[in-house]
This record gives C-alpha cells, sequence and structure tokens, in this order.
C-alpha cells in the first residue's frame, strides 16, 4: 500500500540528526486503548475532563477512583503495538538522538522499549519515553509526595476500598496530571529541550489540542526544524506539518521508519 508523503517523510527522518517524537492516545488506539476525544472516550457518560480534574477527586474520590480502576484492568489487557515497537527501534538505532515524549499514561512505550530491548540483548532505558502526563499504574498521595510503584487494585465502588498514605493518612491518587494541574517542571523541560535541538518532530496520535505537550511541534518548528504528522485524521496541526501521513500508526510507522532505514 502507498500512503502520500511517505517517502518525503521517511528522507527527512533519515537526513536529520536529532529527532523528538510526540504520542498521543492514537498511538496505543490498535493496542485496545480507547482515545479520550470522540465517542470511545466516554466512560459512565463521563468525558475525561469531567473527571480527571483535582475538584472532581474533592468531590468524589469514590468516582474517580472506579474510572481510574476501570482504565487501569482495561490497560492491563493490552499488550504495545508495532507502533510502539517501531518508535522503541528508532530510539535504540538513534542511541540518544531521539526523544520520545507521550501524553499517554499505559507504560505500552515502556514495554514495548523493554521487549525490543530484550530481543537485541541490551539493557532496557529506564527513562525511556518522557511521559509528560504521568503513569497510571503508579500510585501517589494527595498530600505529601509518597509515591507506590506497584499499588494493589483499587476497590473504587466503596469509598473505604480507596487507599491512603502509609506516611500521611491522606488519599492516594493515581500519579497522572490533571486538567489544571502543572506539568513535572524536569520532564517538561526535558520534552522542549530536545522539540528545540530536534531537526524533524513527528507527532503521531494525537488531537494536538493539549498544551502545553501540544507545543512540542511547535517548538520545533520555530527552531528550523520539520514536523511530520501520523494521524487518522487532519488535525489543528495539520496546516502547520510539512507532511501529513494519513492512517493508522501500527500500519504507517513501521513502513514510515523502516523506509528511513
Ligand atoms: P485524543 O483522544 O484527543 O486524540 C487521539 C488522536 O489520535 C485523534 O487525533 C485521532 O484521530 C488519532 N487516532 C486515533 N486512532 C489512531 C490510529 N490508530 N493511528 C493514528 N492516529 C489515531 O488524545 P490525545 O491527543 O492523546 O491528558 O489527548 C491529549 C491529552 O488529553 C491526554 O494526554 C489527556 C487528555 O485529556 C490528560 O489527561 C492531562
Amino acid at each position: 500500500m502507498t500512503t502520500p508523503g511517505l517517502p518525503e517523510a521517511a528522507a527527512r527522518i533519515r537526513g536529520a540528526e536529532h529527532i523528538v517524537v510526540l504520542t498521543g492516545a492514537g498511538v496505543s488506539a490498535e493496542s485496545g486503548v480507547p482515545t479520550f476525544r470522540g465517542t470511545t472516550g466516554l466512560w459512565k457518560s463521563f468525558r475525561p475532563e469531567e473527571l480527571a480534574t483535582p475538584g472532581a477527586f474533592v468531590r468524589d474520590p469514590r468516582l474517580v477512583w472506579e474510572w481510574y480502576g476501570w482504565r487501569r484492568a482495561l490497560i492491563a489487557e493490552c499488550d504495545p503495538n508495532p507502533a510502539h515497537r517501531a518508535l522503541a527501534e528508532l530510539a535504540l538505532d538513534r542511541n540518544g538522538r531521539c526523544t520520545i515524549v507521550t501524553q499517554n499514561v499505559d507504560g505500552l512505550h515502556h514495554a514495548a522499549a523493554r521487549e525490543v530491548a530484550r530481543l537485541r540483548e541490551v539493557p532496557p532505558d529506564p527513562a525511556y519515553p518522557l511521559e509528560v502526563h504521568g503513569a497510571i499504574h503508579r500510585d501517589r498521595c494527595s498530600a505529601c509526595s509518597t509515591v507506590d510503584e506497584t499499588p494493589a487494585p483499587v476497590d473504587g465502588t466503596s469509598e473505604l476500598g480507596l487507599p491512603t498514605c502509609p506516611d500521611c493518612g491522606a488519599l492516594m491518587r493515581p500519579d497522572v496530571v490533571w486538567f489544571g494541574e502543572p506539568l513535572d517542571p524536569d520532564t517538561l523541560d526535558g520534552a522542549m529541550t530536545a522539540a528545540r535541538t530536534a531537526d524533524v518532530c513527528l507527532v503521531v496520535g494525537t488531537s494536538a489540542l493539549v498544551h502545553p505537550a501540544a507545543s512540542v511541534p511547535t517548538v520545533t518548528a520555530a527552531a528550523g526544524g520539520a514536523v511530520i504528522e501520523v494521524n487518522l485524521e487532519p488535525t489543528p496541526l495539520s496546516g502547520h506539518a510539512d507532511v501529513s501521513l494519513l492512517g493508522p500508526a501500527g500500519d504507517i510507522l513501521p513502513r514510515l521508519l523502516e523506509s528511513a532505514g
């Protein structure tokens, strides 16, 4: 199958010294993880913007935990797809000259990188990828800095089932960034530094609406780099992209990156 723009995109990637990749929910859609916008993002008729906020957690922590419990269980059944694996291979091949920035909290980039490193018999990079919106499988305290890397499953059907902090007794919450909250400054700084120094920004499966993550491609473009977009459909970014590749990431990315060599 031919995809218009793919040879040009491959040539730009081949010629790039540094690459930054920004991914969103679309990169995990073919693994079975629902995206946020559109009908698959709804849960019990709530939109993510109604539940993924500090205010929602204060008002009804049980409801927020019930939603996250549902998402954790769903993600636990999902495996990385060819798009995650192609990006993990790109990062390994480029050995420090490719930074993957993800808005996803599902851990599938990390899982793909572990798989690829095992196959190549090299140690996985523990800092891969830059997860600017956090990680859904971790808990953190809503009041102090305690983090639980391996929490027990949460029973979100009852207030009594909600986890509390072993250090201060406050409610634990998922270790993700909610609407209205700042991103971790070091992670954001890493993403923006990579965006500024990249010759190419590859943007995959994001509606490019939620800032500051959505600024990664505009920072690359402002510094003179090229923007390549991979998405099922045009987005607000498409008009500013140098190349726009329309189609599923799990199909396009392996072909694009193989063709880039
Ligand atoms: P969205 O749900 O807004 O957008 C998903 C994008 O992926 C859309 O543009 C789809 O067209 C595209 N897409 C779907 N399936 C695809 C496929 N197989 N291949 C390629 N593209 C595909 O998700 P995000 O842009 O990631 O933030 O949303 C950004 C942030 O908003 C999320 O990180 C989350 C959310 O609310 C927080 O929770 C803070």
